[in-house]
């Protein structure tokens, strides 16, 4: 598709076309994926990649198709921690070939294609002050090249590791044909669920269920639990991860640590919480095929 800089001045381009076919690959190449899951919170650094990550291996240990969709475009780890990092990608007549991890699990991130691991995103604009005028549109068109163009073939659940920052889904549900449902991850600690709850909010009104929230590191900070926000904010709690060095030692590793280490207990917890989005969306689903 055509950038803005490409088509300064040349009057035929004619972009709502453009967008137009791009979202109608985009529905067609999500026909054949089962579910799409977003994993959220407004909060930054509370584990919703180390959630997403390890959610999809799970899922892929199971023997179900897995993709996963890094759509932080600016801080994407989603190839690291799923032991992708510097793959080549291949285009074919199809699209972009998502590089697998050793689980089989289909990714796409900015990360592969940005250079260097120096290099930052950075969107080009007419000057560089202009560029936050025109972020929001570029990182929209950027997901959705993401979601269309990527030969995702058949999967059973596609996960999307969204950004920080409470108005994110917006933008991503608003570009998705279906969204089966949202995770939302939080941390115990009272700041953090201060951000969180907004989080909440905005998910309960997408067109989406909310499938629960997950409580990460739990046992390194003194706050409220998690499992009282969720009451509170009356959506399931999915259950508690608890803080381990190791979790964290192998998403840099590229090794999710549901896979390296499966009895461990934040494994186990992990494995749990799988199990339990993996029945809300089942149950959504029944739910929505009966209401019509
Ligand atoms: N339960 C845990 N125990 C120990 N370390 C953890 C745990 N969960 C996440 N981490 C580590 O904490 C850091 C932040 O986690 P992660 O990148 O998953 O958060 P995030 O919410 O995706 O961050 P961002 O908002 O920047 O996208 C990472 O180094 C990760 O390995
Ligand atoms: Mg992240």
């Amino acid at each position: 598709m055509k950038r803005y800089k490409d088509i300064a001045g040349d009057g035929g381009s004619n972009i709502a076309q453009q967008v137009g076919e791009q979202q109608a690959r985009l529905q067609a190449r999500l026909a054949e994926v089962r579910a799409v899951v977003a994993v959220v919170s407004g909060k930054g650094g509370v584990g919703k990649s180390s959630i997403t990550a390890n959610l999809a291996a799970c899922w892929a240990l199971e023997g179900r198709r897995v993709g996963v969709l890094d759509a932080d475009l600016n801080g994407p780890t989603m190839a690291t921690m799923l032991g992708v990092r510097g793959r080549r990608l291949v285009v074919g007549a199809d699209g972009v070939t998502p590089p697998e991890s050793a689980l089989g699990i289909r990714v796409m991130s900015m990360d592969l294609l940005l250079p260097s691991d120096d290099t930052p995103l950075v969107w080009e604009a007419p000057t560089q002050a202009e560029s936050h005028t025109w972020r929001g549109a570029m990182e929209a068109n950027a997901l959705r090249e993401f979601l269309a163009d990527t030969a995702w073939g058949a999967l059973d659940m596609l996960l999307l590791d969204l950004p920080p920052g409470t108005d994110r889904l917006v933008t991503v549900a608003g570009l998705l044909p279906v969204l089966s449902g949202t995770v939302v991850v939080t941390i115990p600690s009272d700041v953090a669920h201060l951000v969180v709850r907004k989080s909440i909010t905005i998910a309960a009104q997408a067109k989406a269920p909310v499938l629960g929230l997950v409580e990460n590191m739990t046992g390194l900070f003194p706050g409220r639990s998690g499992a009282e926000l969720a009451r509170e904010a009356g959506i399931p709690f999915l259950g508690a991860v608890p803080f381990d060095p190791a979790l964290a030692a192998a998403a840099d590793l590229g090794e999710p640590l549901v896979a390296s280490a499966p009895t461990c207990a934040a494994a186990r917890s992990l494995l749990a919480i799988a199990a339990a989005v993996g029945a809300a969306i089942s149950d959504a689903r029944t739910s929505g095929a009966a209401s019509g």
